[in-house]
């Protein structure tokens, strides 16, 4: 069978198959949920666009929904966050359609949105809300009418979304999956600390020890950042504009500043924040020379790119992913375009924590498909017993079991008149 795609190399599947066997084996919560899909169908008959990083994860993801017997296309949600290889084997391996290929230029990434969108989808799954914002603007009256309900992956996702359902203009329920415990607090901090250092590491081959390392927003991925960084032997200093969150850095232990008065000093600086030009023109003009920025937040604007391409005189590729501008006689090092580091340098969080956020996609259709009938144009959180179910689940792939609550425990919680 012809299966659609607009992919870099069909003859690059054996390598991602081994790849994606590779990540399946480190998730087991996923694949448990495959194996109850498998007998159960839940998703039978049920057309899914996905637009989702191309990752061996997500491959298994992809497989999950299959085998619940939906119909899935997959698109990628960033430019360069695409590993070929696994589109490959998705697509010669798993006959499953893929529009995406790394590197690809805005007009290619957004026609392969839309080659997901003419799939004439019944649900959604997104990770930065691209498919759900392009359906909503331009097919609002075609393919839109036809969905039942999404899924978003991620905090930026989620922000617009509920921005959308603020403004009344949301068509359709969305389970935000980053809401998930199970979601948020695994794959954001321990998933983004260690692929975001991985990422920089490999396009850098730096020494972390003793640098001046400088994590942009103490949200859960700047905690997992900092908290990794300082691990291993940076000085980190948090930049926040949350006064709480500056107080919670502060007794994490690292030095709280402003931007701009710590750019002098820094060696690396990496954003995580969620908002547009958190590295400014005055932050680079501050900057010493040879400083490494870097964003791993979804979208590449946490980093003005306009105005450190036109402060520069020279800009050269020094190895992959690394450029070096030259502003005012400084070297100014920015790292995979500004894009997310993790999934463009490096791999994207690590399989044991993917398989606890793609459990939750993968649970949040099945919960569309039987709940979306009774639910609004809103965002939700996934009910609370699917998150535990997740986390139990997790803990009995680990080995490790935990006590119960005795009887007399539950009455004591449940108990007001009971005192000193
Ligand atoms: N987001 C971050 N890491 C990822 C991965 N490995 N696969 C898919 N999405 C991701």
């Amino acid at each position: 069978m012809m299966i659609k795609c607009d992919i870099k190399d069909k003859g690059l599947a054996p390598k991602g198959k081994l790849r994606i066997e590779w990540a399946d084996n480190q998730m087991h919560v996923l694949r448990k949920i495959r194996e109850r899909f498998e007998n159960e169908k839940p998703l039978m008959g049920k057309r899914i666009s996905c637009c989702l990083h191309v990752t061996t994860e997500t491959a298994n993801l992809m497989r999950t929904l299959k085998a619940g017997g939906a119909d899935v296309v997959l698109c990628a949600s960033n430019p360069l966050s695409t590993q070929d290889d696994v589109a490959a084997s998705l697509v010669a391996d798993y006959e499953i359609p893929v529009f995406a290929i790394k590197g690809e230029d805005r007009d290619t990434y957004y026609g392969h949105l839309i080659s997901a969108i003419e799939h004439k989808p019944d649900m959604t799954q997104d990770d930065g809300a691209d498919l759900v914002g392009l359906l909503h603007q331009d097919y609002s009256d075609t393919y839109l009418k036809n969905i039942i309900g999404g899924t978003e992956e991620t905090t930026t996702g989620v922000i617009r979304l509920k921005s959308m359902e603020k403004e009344k203009a949301l068509k359709f329920p969305i389970i935000a999956v980053n809401e998930s415990q199970t979601k948020h607090f695994f794959d954001n901090r321990y998933g983004t600390g260690q692929s975001t250092i991985d990422g920089l590491l490999r396009a850098t081959n730096i020494l972390l020890a003793g640098k001046n390392f400088v994590v942009c927003g103490y949200g859960w991925c700047g905690k997992g950042l900092a908290m990794r960084a300082k691990g291993m032997g940076a000085n980190v200093t948090v930049t926040e504009v949350d006064h709480i969150k500056a107080i919670e850095a502060v007794m994490d232990g690292f030095r709280v500043m402003k931007l701009e008065k710590i750019m002098p000093e820094a060696d690396v600086v990496i954003t995580v924040t969620g908002d547009i030009n958190v590295v400014d023109e005055k932050h680079i003009k501050a900057a010493k020379d040879g400083v490494i920025i870097a964003n791993s937040g979804h979208f590449n604007d946490e980093i003005n790119i306009g105005a450190l391409e036109s402060m520069s005189d020279k800009k050269r590729t020094i190895r992959d992913f690394v450029e070096e501008y030259t502003v005012d006689g400084k070297r100014i090092i920015l790292l995979a375009e500004g894009r997310l580091l993790n999934l463009s340098a490096a791999e994207g969080h690590p399989a044991v924590v993917m398989d606890m956020s793609f459990a939750n996609q993968a649970l949040g259709s099945e919960y569309l498909v039987q709940n979306s009938s009774k639910m609004q144009q809103k965002v939700y959180v996934i009910p609370e017993e699917i998150d535990y179910e997740i986390a139990r689940l997790k803990l009995d792939s680990m080995g490790i079991g935990i006590d119960e609550l005795t009887e007399e425990q539950k009455i004591y919680l449940n108990s007001w008149k009971m005192g000193t």
